[in-house]
């Protein structure tokens, strides 16, 4: 399995150690930025003797290397600073996506794409449209780390294990983020009976504004701890054909009443990619608040730049 990761910086190049550590392929490390890539490959290379773990891995700015990936990860962009929303970014980050995107086109057109770049939703938009791709093999991350953030903030305030923390988190990666109270239990019982109202909706509000929370303490950086999890955690279920049911965004054709859109859902991931999309029971609320973080999307897709692709 050879999966090529664009882009090495804190989020990318977390990505290829997990990835490598897990055994989940040969990894390729991409970067634009002269010496980076090679010189984060040399440096995971020097670990795998103490880590008692034989991966390969290889950096380089030539993308000629993407050829004939099964999986590639797209973290390169900019990202945030302190203040700055996931869609401020939508300009730059668009330019750089779609030469990205003519790339892989170009190079590795039957690889599975995974975008990571902000904001994630509108990036997938414009990947899909710019690569041609199907759906299933080229969908977003967000909603996986977004319901590892929520369990964490449950965990926290319950003192309960963040194992046996249950939870959904559906919408987009930003501000429509919906982490689902009625879908998270711990062991079989709903949230509700542990905290009241007013409880929970701060850990829904901290759970969207956790990105921000951390941008915001590092000053210069965002996440990447748990976001490198996260890809790690998809790249698997796709290597290792796990089939398991994870939150990513993808395009939807009808689920939620919703089409030519991206947003996050629930998906069954296994060697082909998105192999179902798993539909949640929501309430006419939800539904709303879904459709309504749709319509921002659809709005932010029509002021999108009009290069390249
Ligand atoms: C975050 C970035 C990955 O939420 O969007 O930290």
């Amino acid at each position: 399995m050879k999966i090529s990761i664009i882009g090495a910086g804190n989020v990318g190049s977390l990505s290829a150690l997990r990835i490598a550590q897990e055994g989940s392929g040969d990894i390729v490390l991409v970067d634009i930025i002269k010496g980076l890539a090679e010189g984060k490959a040399l440096d995971l290379q020097d670990a795998r003797q103490i880590l008692k773990c034989h991966y390969n891995i290889e950096g380089t700015e030539d993308f000629n290397k993407i050829s004939k990936s099964d999986i590639i990860v797209v973290t390169a962009g900019i990202t945030r600073k302190p203040g700055m929303t996931r869609e401020e970014l939508v300009n730059k980050n668009a330019v750089i996506l779609k030469e990205v995107c003519a790339k892989i086109k170009e190079k590795a057109c039957d690889a599975i794409v995974i975008i990571v770049t902000n904001p994630v939703d509108l990036m997938t938009y414009v990947a899909l449209k710019a690569t041609g791709l199907p759906p299933e093999r080229l969908f977003g991350m967000g909603n996986s780390l977004d319901a590892s953030r929520f369990a964490n903030l449950i965990s926290g305030e319950l003192n309960i294990p963040v194992t046996d923390i249950e939870v959904n988190v559906i919408g987009s990666h930003g501000q429509g983020m919906l982490p689902l109270a009625s879908h998270t239990s711990i062991k079989g019982v709903k949230l509700d009976k542990f905290l009241d109202e007013k409880k929970i909706e701060a850990l829904v509000n901290r759970t969207v504004e956790r990105g921000a929370e951390i941008v915001s303490l590092l000053g210069t950086a965002s996440a990447s701890f748990a976001p490198s999890a996260a890809i790690a955690q998809i790249v698997r279920a796709i290597a290792k054909d796990e089939k398991r049911i994870l939150g990513v965004c993808a395009y939807l054709n009808g689920e939620y009443g919703l089409k030519d859109i991206c947003l996050g859902v629930n998906c069954r991931l296994g060697k082909g990619g998105i192999e179902q999309i798993v539909e949640l029971q929501l309430s006419e609320k939800q539904k709303q608040k879904l459709h309504h973080s749709a319509e921002r999307l659809r709005q932010l897709i029509k002021q999108l730049p009009k290069t390249g692709t």
